[in-house]
């Protein structure tokens, strides 16, 4: 049976890209996922960094079964009361002033167009500054401010976007002394482009808290207070992708509080359903009002659905009830130490950064050099998931190859324990044996 499934597989499916394992999979809980062999998985991708509850927490399943009882689905012209009440209490208990309003949609890359909609329709501009490394979706819009995605052989992108070289600290597209000076050196020189090139049309500035897709590179609060004065003197509106940071996983409820800086337009998604499609755009009553006057509409199938809203107020209320923001911080903390005292042992770590339960770490081939392993990147990570480890390394040849790790907010530590001894074997024996191939 195993084998007739994964026949189907490979005969029905269009391949949609990145790392696709050769098994299926039949079964997830908590922090851990189940092969066809029966095989388990520690998910240290909590899925795709969406499951911060763990797999199949009750609250959620329960909130399913709810849905199935009132409604699924509606004409989207008629606003479920489960959607009034996640929309108040995102402005209420979550939101930092003067975000109020909430579009609430299914995917990340439908909540940034819609942002980037809003943010057109609000300025009148259509020129958007984005993030070297970042990722914001695959459709038009959100593909076209995306830069750790796949760009080539789609035609086009949308016009009026600019780059800003990313911030990373560790491999400076700039070099400076410092990394705070280093990550301002490219806040300058992208927006000096900007000046130079603008057709006099601004209409946003969009970037992740932590450029995750990227190599996990966190801003240094100055870049991001930068970005939200260079928003200021330009007429444009800022957006924060908060895809991954929302809702505990780096710490903080936001990458906004993370950062000390309150965008204009917000985007929420991933961490938001934990696990099943929802996400939101969020802004204050101002730009609703007037986005509104002039005509905003982003009318979809499945735009303020019963279900998924269902699912996000359980999911608030179990980060609330669980204590998960907190406890990201304290498991977080507790990860780090284990990948540093990793970094003590191993010459082929080379950094170890990220915020909260978002950390990233870099591999290379001499620390002083900082070349990054893409080799031993993909040995380590292939030979974690034998060992019974799911983790994601990202390794676009001009960014390094960095392990991404980022479990459940639930996770214990004893599977924290076990996922480092896995990563440091992986190690050890990946090592070893490009040493042995060199020979
Ligand atoms: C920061 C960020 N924004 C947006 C997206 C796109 O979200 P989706 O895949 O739900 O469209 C992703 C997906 O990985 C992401 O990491």
């Amino acid at each position: 049976m195993n084998g007739e499934l994964r026949d189907a597989a490979r005969e029905y499916l269009i391949r949609y890209g990145g790392d696709r394992f050769e098994q299926l999979f039949t079964r997830a809980i908590g922090s851990r996922v189940f092969d066809d062999t029966g095989r388990e998985i520690l998910d240290f991708t909590s899925g795709q960094m969406c499951a911060t509850l763990g797999h199949n927490h009750p609250a959620i399943v329960r909130a399913i079964q709810a849905a199935g009882e009132q409604a699924l689905h509606l004409f989207s012209g008629m606003v479920p009361e489960v959607v009034a009440q996640l929309a108040r209490t995102l402005a209420e208990d979550w939101l930092p002033a003067p975000l109020r309003k909430s579009l609430l949609v299914n995917t990340g890359s439908e909540s940034n167009e819609a942002a980037l909609r809003l943010a057109k329709l609000y300025t009148g501009g259509y020129e958007v500054l984005a993030i070297g490394g970042s990722w914001h979706g695959v459709t038009g819009g959100a593909a076209s401010v995306s830069f750790a995605s796949d760009r080539r052989g789609y035609g086009p992108p949308v016009p009026g976007v600019h780059v800003i070289p990313e911030p990373n600290v560790y491999r400076p597209p700039i070099p400076a002394p410092t990394g705070a000076q280093a990550a301002m050196a490219c806040l300058e020189m992208g927006l000096r482009q900007f000046d130079m090139q603008t057709r006099g049309a601004p209409a946003a500035i969009i970037v992740e808290p932590v450029i995750s897709a990227g190599g996990v590179i966190v801003p240094p609060r100055c870049f991001m207070q930068g970005l939200r004065e260079a928003a200021d003197e330009r007429g444009m509106l800022l957006i924060f992708d908060e895809a991954q940071t929302a809702f505990g996983r780096i710490g903080e409820t936001f990458g906004a509080i993370y950062h000390g800086v309150v965008p204009d337009i917000m985007t929420l998604s991933k961490t938001l359903g934990g696990g099943v499609p929802l996400a939101a755009t969020v802004t204050s009553e101002r730009i609703e009002e007037r986005a509104h006057a002039a005509g905003f509409s982003f009318y979809t199938s499945h735009v303020s659905d019963p279900l998924p809203a269902r699912v996000g107020l359980a999911v608030l209320h179990t980060i609330r009830s669980e204590q998960l923001i907190e406890r990201a911080r304290c498991q977080g903390a507790y990860l780090r130490e284990q990948l540093l005292e990793l970094q003590r042992r191993h010459e082929a770590i080379g950094d170890v950064r990220g915020a909260g339960l978002l950390l990233g770490v870099e591999l290379v081939k001499d620390r002083h050099t900082r070349t990054p392993d893409h080799e031993l990147g993909a040995l380590t990570t292939a030979r974690c998931f034998e060992l019974g480890l799911s983790m994601n390394i990202r390794r676009r040849p001009e960014r390094g190859a960095v392990w991404r790790i980022a479990p459940p907010l639930t996770v214990s530590t004893e599977e924290i324990d076990r996922a480092v001894a896995m990563l440091d074997q992986a190690l050890t024996e990946s090592v070893q044996a490009l040493a042995q191939r060199a020979r």
